[in-house]
């Protein structure tokens, strides 16, 4: 079991994600858990208060430390209270930031294997350097270009996770990267068709209808062949 801590201002935008799909079925056979907590819950004043003007000077507002390392604290706590095995004891704490490391599908891999982790949504124009610094254990991007705040990020990153781990994903053949010796060696990524074998599309009103076909060797039966193919037309991910 993964539990998914998410620490954000926005926990209700979590509320329809973890209600679909095999993330929800997932939850059911208590195989995973999201919980999305609103970080104002420790704010240190009545108010709620999680960002301050930064020190120095400059525009915006920056999230506050404080509630941060209160929040990852009992978080961690009721980690390692909720069950006996060391396993228990798994607990990663990321920050969601463009400036951080690239996230990829090997530390997905790395990911499933915790029994905690615990996500920092940032919002605003940036948080207190001493929470990448001293409270993460590590800052991720999930592309180069600026989001709003880390809650997109998040459920990215829950998808990839939890799609490996074991019983998430309906039957382990489904997971692609298990299919080759060695998860780490990545796997091929390729084009796909189903029927129909030609589709006819009018694009213009009373215009021809053009034929759009799928490749032929797909249907030769030629397993080297339709091998070779895929390897040309393909990508090999998390490699
Ligand atoms: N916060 C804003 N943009 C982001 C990104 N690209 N990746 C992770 N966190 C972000």
């Amino acid at each position: 079991m993964i539990t998914f801590d998410i620490l954000t201002i926005f926990p209700k935008l979590f509320e329809p994600f973890k209600k679909e799909s095999l993330l929800a079925r997932g939850a059911k056979k208590k195989l995973l858990k999201i919980q999305a907590h609103n970080l104002r819950k420790w704010s240190t004043d009545r108010h709620g208060t999680i960002d301050d003007k930064p020190f120095g000077g400059g525009l915006g507002m920056v999230m506050k430390i404080e509630p941060v390392y209160r929040a990852v604290a009992e978080l961690q706590r009721k980690n390692r209270l909720s069950g006996g095995s060391p396993t228990r004891r798994k607990s990663k704490i990321i920050l969601f930031t463009p400036r951080g490391k690239k996230f990829d599908q090997a530390m997905a891999h790395d990911f499933s294997k915790q029994s905690q982790l615990i996500f920092i949504c940032g919002r605003y124009e940036g948080v207190d350097e001493r929470i990448a610094k001293k409270i993460a254990d590590v800052e991720l991007s999930i592309g180069d270009y600026v989001l709003m705040g880390g809650e997109v990020p998040a459920m990215a990153v829950i998808e990839a996770v939890s799609r490996l781990i074991p019983g998430v994903i309906g039957k382990p053949q489904f997971l692609k990267e298990r299919l080759g010796k060695g998860r780490k060696k990545g796997f091929l990524e390729y084009p796909q068709y189903t029927r129909p074998e030609i589709f006819r599309a009018r694009l213009a009103k009373g215009g021809q209808a053009i034929e759009w076909r799928v490749p032929k060797v797909l249907m030769s039966g030629d397993h080297k062949k339709i091998e070779e193919w895929r390897a040309m037309h393909g990508r090999t991910i998390g490699k």
